[in-house]
């Protein structure tokens, strides 16, 4: 067991872990800063998406995930957190405060951490496996620790949410200021942000349930059969800047517990940046609750691991502030 306060070194330590956050477009939309041993979580509005994403809902569940993730990674390095969300009214983009204190670490706390180093979005084909009921229901739990309902998609819902998907891909087609941003946020070799085109794979509209079309795609998907995964649809009863931030810690819970069992996920959230189409959802498959982001779940029949996307550096994220 630590004692005392975790030092400067262990909290870079952990900044830099939770830098492994899934973000949309890998826009890693947040900075950090130490004060007085109080670690400050802070949306960078420099990184919105204004058109992909207009509400910010993406960037709060970007920063949601990333909250979880330090989360992780304190614990598995012996300290636990106490969190106060959204602390200063007057300040809208000081989305959190985390209070340290010192704990044992668990095999799970390891086990964890040890995930977000692997987890990877995975855009290939999954294999006709289903996802183990098990994994549904700790994902159920780690939605109902933070507020949030996950719930698989019915099969039955599936003609319905293929047809928004396509809504959607049809009017982002036709959006120029989107085809703008996807250019500039995808198809990317070399840099820190974005996504990576090693780490695309391009559309295949036979598919039940397409993803999100990205710039220059060159992950070569082999596998002929059809995309069999589970999609999971994560929704809160509110929709304000809390629910939506929770539902991003929730994500991140639950894109580490599958991995940690070995299914491979990516999320996906094209039709619920359009209003009209978040609203059908919301209506035809969340019971009227609000859909935050969903993700597909499965076993890739690939063997080969997927290349981690890059992470913007340290030290421009994360500063100390003198105390
Ligand atoms: C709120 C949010 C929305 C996302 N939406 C999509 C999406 O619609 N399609 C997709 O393929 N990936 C989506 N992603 C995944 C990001 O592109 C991915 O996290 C990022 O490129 C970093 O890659 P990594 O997850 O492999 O670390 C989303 C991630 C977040 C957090």
């Amino acid at each position: 067991m630590t004692s005392g306060y975790p030092g400067f070194e262990t909290i870079r330590a952990a900044v830099g872990l939770a830098q492994r956050a899934p973000s949309v477009h890998n826009s890693q939309p947040w900075r950090w800063q130490l004060s007085n041993d109080e670690l400050h979580l802070y949306a960078d509005m420099s990184r919105h998406l204004t058109a992909t994403d207009p509400q910010q809902r993406a960037l709060l569940l970007s920063c949601g995930a990333v909250l979880h993730h330090v989360q992780v990674a304190l614990c598995a390095l012996g300290w636990s957190s106490a969190v106060e969300r959204l602390p200063n009214p007057q300040v809208p983009e000081h989305l959190a405060v985390l209070r340290l204190a010192p704990r044992r670490s668990s095999e799970a706390d390891i086990d964890m951490a040890a995930a977000m180093m692997r987890r990877r979005s995975d855009r290939r084909r999954f294999a006709s496996v289903e996802v183990p009921e098990v994994y549904l229901k700790a994902a159920a739990q780690y939605g109902t620790r933070f507020g949030a309902a996950v719930r698989p998609v019915s099969p039955a819902d599936h003609s319905a949410l293929r047809t928004l998907i396509r809504r959607a891909a049809r009017h982002h087609e036709d959006d120029v200021l989107y085809q703008i941003e996807l250019a500039e946020w995808s198809g990317r070799r070399g840099t820190r942000e974005g996504v990576p085109a090693r780490n695309s794979t391009a559309i295949r509209t036979a598919d039940e349930l397409p993803g999100r079309a990205f710039n220059d795609p060159v992950l070569i998907d082999p596998d002929p059969a059809p995309d069999a995964a589970t999609w999971l649809m994560i929704s809160t009863p509110n929709d304000d800047r809390l629910a939506q931030l929770r539902a991003g810690e929730s994500l991140s819970a639950l894109l580490l517990a599958a991995t940690d069992l070995g299914l491979a996920t990516c999320i996906q959230t094209e039709p619920l940046g359009l209003p009209e189409l978040r609203d059908e959802i919301r209506f035809s498959m969340c019971e009227g609750a609000y859909p935050q982001v969903m993700v597909r779940a499965g076993r890739t029949a690939q063997v080969a691991p997927l290349p981690e996307t890059p992470r913007r550096k340290l030290d421009d994220i994360f500063a100390e502030l003198p105390g």
